[in-house]
């Protein structure tokens, strides 16, 4: 279980001509690892994530997952979107077997499956209900069990709660860490809320604008679950946003607040 990427100097055009998005990223992220990506609408998070998850390729540079290229979906690293995008004439249970019944899973193995899932999200009860009648938040469910139940190796978040009320919000994000860090699936967020960072990394990765790149990252040493009235936790919170801001421009690095808050240059290709 989990896997490393590897974001070899990554620079991307969406057509000959037309302007940069990416360019030069290079990082790596470690197998079970929490790994967010925060940054300005428009820098690019989204269309870095499409790479990795082998939905669209880098015009130069290459995304690898345990050191092969990745060139195309696979259900190994599983992408979850801010809508949900469930089959809305199915039920809840229809929806999170799909994915196994086309693996060719028996019948008896996918009833099994799906119910363990749907335990581990609280929609035990939910199974018959079809999709169309749950909450956002419920939705979300639904798609997160779906995405689990191939057992994926990485699992990539475009702000999937980004639509959902604060509290909603903060469970699933809580709920969604402890899941992969028990499974040592790597994760990636996509995000542009600085609570969601702190919340759900072990490491944040900060990226600018016109061309994206990722500049400075920062790590998250902080015990799990998180806590938000920590003293800690409002450091570092402090200084991302503090880095946040200034990431567009050219100012120098901010000096860390405490010794547990650390901030490291990115070297870009
Ligand atoms: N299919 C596409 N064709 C051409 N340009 C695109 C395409 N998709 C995105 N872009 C451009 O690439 C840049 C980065 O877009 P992207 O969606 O990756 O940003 P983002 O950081 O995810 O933004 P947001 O936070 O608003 O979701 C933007 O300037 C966008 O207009
Ligand atoms: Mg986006």
């Amino acid at each position: 279980m989990g896997a490393s990427i590897s974001l070899d100097g990554i620079s991307h055009r969406y057509k000959p001509g037309a302007s940069t998005v990416l360019e030069g990223i290079e990082n790596q992220i470690g197998s079970g690892e929490c790994a967010v990506l925060i940054g300005r609408s428009g820098c690019g998070k989204s269309t870095l994530l499409h790479m990795m998850a082998g939905l669209l390729l880098p015009s130069e540079g290459c995304v690898r997952i345990n050191g092969r290229q990745v060139v195309r979906p696979s259900a190994k690293w599983n992408m979850m979107f801010q809508k949900p995008s469930l089959y809305p004439w199915m039920n809840v249970r229809q929806n999170v077997g799909l994915g196994l019944e086309f693996a060719g899973t028996g019948k008896a193995e996918v009833r099994d499956k799906v119910d363990q899932l749907l335990d581990l999200v609280g929609l035990a009860d939910s199974s018959t209900v079809n999709v169309q009648s749950l909450s956002g938040g419920q939705q979300q469910r639904v798609a997160l069990a779906r995405s689990l139940a191939t057992h994926p190796d990485v699992l990539l978040l475009d702000e999937p709660f980004s639509a959902l009320d604060a509290f909603t919000r903060a469970s699933l994000q809580q709920e969604v860490t402890a899941i992969c860090r028990a499974r040592g699936i790597t994760l990636v967020t996509v995000t542009h809320d600085i609570d969601e960072a702190i919340l759900m990394a072990d490491r944040v990765l900060i990226m600018t604008r016109n061309p994206g790149r990722i500049e400075n990252e920062m790590a998250v040493p902080l015990p799990w679950p998180r806590d938000t009235a920590s003293s800690s936790f409002q450091g570092h919170r402090r200084a991302l946003m503090d880095q946040f801001e200034q990431s567009d421009g050219v100012t120098p690095l901010p000096e860390p607040e405490s010794d547990r808050v650390r901030f490291r240059r990115v070297s870009n290709g």
